[in-house]
Formats: structure tokens, C-alpha cells, sequence
């Protein structure tokens, strides 16, 4: 990865360049999350709204800028949402918190690195990652078809079946009462669509990769019923460096 470039903040105006930084001072503070229950999702897209490259996987549009901020998303956070379809396609693993990030962790009360909650219905995710520190948080139903397996690789406290399918909020709610109420969703597609039409999220921080990719990828929120009428967001802050514009918006509450 090439080093951090400093960023432009476009939004609001009249604020200095965010200069590289390996204590984030000033980035923290612009994303830090309100209290209580939070839910922001982060997701890059192409210019044309895809929100893979050709391969299938985010990894192809993204670049230095997002992986900046990106590191200091999960460094603000308490836990890491996402589905199953994003954890085994981006092979995720029990997230580390680079050096440099934990003061800021610490200064919070977190712990040196958030863990994962991922959500899945048929409970196919791999041994490497359910026996990963931290021990991953994992929701699904009782009729998982590899439910045998997250119970022999997790610890009871981690497995939850959810009886006629994964509510998300009762997993916000279980998340919460663990302590875990700020929670970041990297996606995938479809678990944010299930957020979106639930109502809970909050926040969607969206990286615009300056790239063009055609082809039929899914947008970064899909399927699902529509979102009748769209739910407006206002920007919190509106980022930039070589192209890449790096967007906090925050969802309307009706
Ligand atoms: N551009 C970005 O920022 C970004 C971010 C993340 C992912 N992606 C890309 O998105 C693609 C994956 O898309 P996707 O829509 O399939 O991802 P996804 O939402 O992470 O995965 C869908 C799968 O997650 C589980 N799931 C989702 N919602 C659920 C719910 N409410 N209840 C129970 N299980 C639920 C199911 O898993 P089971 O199949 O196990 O039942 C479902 O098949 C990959 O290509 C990935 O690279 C892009």
C-alpha cells in the first residue's frame, strides 16, 4: 500500500488539509461516534456505482486514501458487522488494530482490537476465522445448514440462533448489551439493504474510488425492497485526495 496521503476536507469548509498522520488525532476526532447505539456502515464504490472491481472483491477500487480512513473506522469501533457473503469473498480474519491505532483505542476504553459479528444463514465460514482472537460474535438460525460446526468452533456465548431468521435488531440489541453499541457494518451489499429497510442504519460512510468499471456488480446497498420514499442523508464531512472523494453521511431520522 502507498503511504497516507494527507486529505483535502471539502466539508465543511474553512478546515485545514488533514496532513498524514500516524496518530489520526484529527480524523478521529471528525468520525468519532455519538453516544449510544450508532450503526455506520463504510463501503467504496466505483464512479459508476459498482461496488467491486472485475474480481469481485472491493480490494480492486481501493487505494491508500480509503484504506486510511478505513483503519481508523475500525479503530473508533467497538464490534464489526458484516455478512456472511463479505467475510468468506474478502477472506476476513479477527481483526488487528495497526500499532500506531492503539492509544486511540485505549484512550476510549476498547479493547486493542474490535471484534467481528457476522451474520449468516447458512453458517458456512471458516474454521480460520471462528477460532481467531477476538473470538468472533456469529448470528444465525437454528436450521443452518453447518450449524454443527460453529459449535464446534465456538464458544456458546458467541453463537446465537435467531428462530425464523436473523433479526438484525435483536443482534444490535445482543451487541449492545455486551457493551458493543457502536458498531461499523463493512457491508456486504445485501446485509445493508437489510439494515436500510429495518431502519437501522445510522450512518454510510462511502468512498467514490475515481474509476470506471462497467460490468455487473451490485451496488454498495442492494436488493430488497425499495426505500419508498429514499431515505435522505446530509453530509457530516466531505473528504478528498487524487480523485477520491471519502463522504460521512448521516441517514435522516423520519
Ligand atoms: N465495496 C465495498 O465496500 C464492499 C464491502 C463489502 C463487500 N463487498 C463485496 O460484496 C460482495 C458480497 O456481497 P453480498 O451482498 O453477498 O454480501 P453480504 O451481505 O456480506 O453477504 C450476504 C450473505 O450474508 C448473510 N446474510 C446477509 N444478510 C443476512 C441476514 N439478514 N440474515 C442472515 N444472513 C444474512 C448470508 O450468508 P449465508 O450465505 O452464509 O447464509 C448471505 O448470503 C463481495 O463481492 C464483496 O467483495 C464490497
Amino acid at each position: 500500500m502507498e503511504p497516507a496521503p494527507a486529505l483535502d476536507v471539502l466539508l465543511p469548509p474553512g478546515h485545514a488539509p488533514i496532513a498524514p498522520d500516524p496518530a489520526e488525532a484529527s480524523l478521529t476526532r471528525l468520525y468519532a461516534y455519538p453516544p449510544g447505539r450508532w450503526v455506520r456502515a463504510n463501503m467504496i464504490a466505483s464512479l459508476d456505482g459498482a461496488a467491486t472491481g472485475a474480481d469481485g472483491r472491493s480490494g480492486s477500487i481501493n487505494g491508500a486514501a480509503d484504506h486510511r480512513v478505513f483503519e481508523v473506522l475500525r479503530g473508533l469501533a467497538d464490534v464489526i458487522l458484516v455478512g456472511a457473503g463479505t467475510a468468506r469473498a474478502e477472506r476476513y480474519r479477527g481483526p488487528r488494530t495497526p500499532e500506531r491505532l492503539l492509544p486511540v483505542r485505549r484512550a476510549l476504553g476498547l479493547p486493542d482490537h474490535p471484534p467481528l459479528a457476522v451474520v449468516t444463514r447458512r453458517g458456512d465460514l471458516p474454521a480460520a476465522l471462528l477460532d481467531d482472537e477476538p473470538r468472533p460474535w456469529v448470528f444465525t438460525v437454528p436450521e443452518a445448514p453447518f450449524l454443527g460446526h460453529l459449535r464446534a468452533h465456538l464458544p456458546k456465548d458467541r453463537l446465537h440462533l435467531h428462530p425464523g431468521g436473523v433479526d438484525p435488531h435483536r443482534v444490535l440489541g445482543t451487541l449492545a448489551e455486551a457493551g458493543l453499541p457502536h458498531v461499523l457494518c463493512e457491508g456486504g451489499p445485501r446485509l445493508l439493504a437489510d439494515l436500510v429497510t429495518a431502519d437501522l442504519l445510522d450512518e454510510l460512510c462511502l468512498t467514490q474510488a475515481p474509476a470506471v468499471v462497467a460490468g455487473d456488480a451490485t451496488r454498495v446497498v442492494h436488493g430488497g425492497p425499495w426505500a419508498d420514499p429514499a431515505r435522505a442523508a446530509h453530509p457530516a464531512h466531505l473528504l478528498h485526495a487524487d480523485g477520491v472523494l471519502l463522504g460521512r453521511w448521516v441517514l435522516a431520522r423520519d
